[in-house]
């Protein structure tokens, strides 16, 4: 799951896919007891602006909590002494010339935004959103889910809501089900080209960077 390898050669751990920091982040929501989760990632090339905001309705956190969310050390989980979901999507931005927020509400939900430059050396690559996000549906059934990805002027929406609305009395982890989620949003995706230039740019750069050595 994680990297070792720093783009600027340092040692470290690194995650790999941004789709890695939304599992990681969102896990953080499921823990705060939300019952809906909010994933928007925005690909906006005419401004060169990626901005991924993942927001929860869950206990939210107080003032001194928030102040160390992005301490390492800082975990509220009892069966550990780290806390390394938020550090390390921070450490992301930095990395990548980002900026990073965290705003807050007990009892009301928390909110966490990052935001790099499109053309970034550094920048993971988007990684299976769709993998991502059926993991995520799966992973707490009560909890819904929209994802909504936006690539300039083209955008993709997926709301659990809705999809349970339709079901009726099926589950939504019917395997068909999942399934049928799953391609459709592969499909949203592709036809709105998510990822695609942000992972091309990266080929390019590399390919037009390789010595052959
Ligand atoms: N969405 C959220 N709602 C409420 N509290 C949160 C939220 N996100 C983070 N926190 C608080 O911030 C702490 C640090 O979060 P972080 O993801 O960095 O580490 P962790 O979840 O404790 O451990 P890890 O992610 O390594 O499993 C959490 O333990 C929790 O107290
Ligand atoms: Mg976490």
């Amino acid at each position: 799951m994680y990297g070792i390898e720093r783009g600027d050669g340092q040692k470290g751990i690194v995650m790999k896919e941004f789709s890695l920091h939304l599992l990681d982040v969102s896990e953080n929501s499921m823990t705060a007891d939300a019952d809906l989760l909010i994933i928007h990632i925005k690909e906006d090339y005419r401004n060169n602006i990626l901005k991924i905001v993942i927001k929860d309705n869950g206990k939210g956190m107080d003032t001194d909590q928030l102040k160390e969310v992005t301490n390492p050390f800082f975990t509220t989980k009892r069966s550990k002494r780290v806390g390394l979901g938020l550090s390390l999507l921070k450490e992301t931005c930095e990395r990548c010339d980002g900026k990073f927020f965290v705003d807050s509400v007990p009892k009301k939900g928390t909110e966490i935004k990052a935001q790099f430059p499109l053309n970034h050396i550094d920048l993971p690559p988007l990684g299976n959103m769709a993998v991502t996000i059926v993991a995520l549906i799966l992973r707490n059934l009560s909890v819904d889910i929209v994802y909504k990805h936006e690539v300039d002027d083209k955008i993709f929406i997926m709301d659990t809501r809705e999809i349970k609305r339709q079901l009726g009395d099926i589950p939504i982890n019917h395997p068909e089900v999942i399934r049928s989620v799953k391609d459709q949003i592969e499909k949203g995706l592709i036809a709105i080209g998510a990822g695609k230039y942000l992972d091309k740019w990266r080929v390019d750069y590399a390919k037009a960077n390789d010595t052959g050595s």
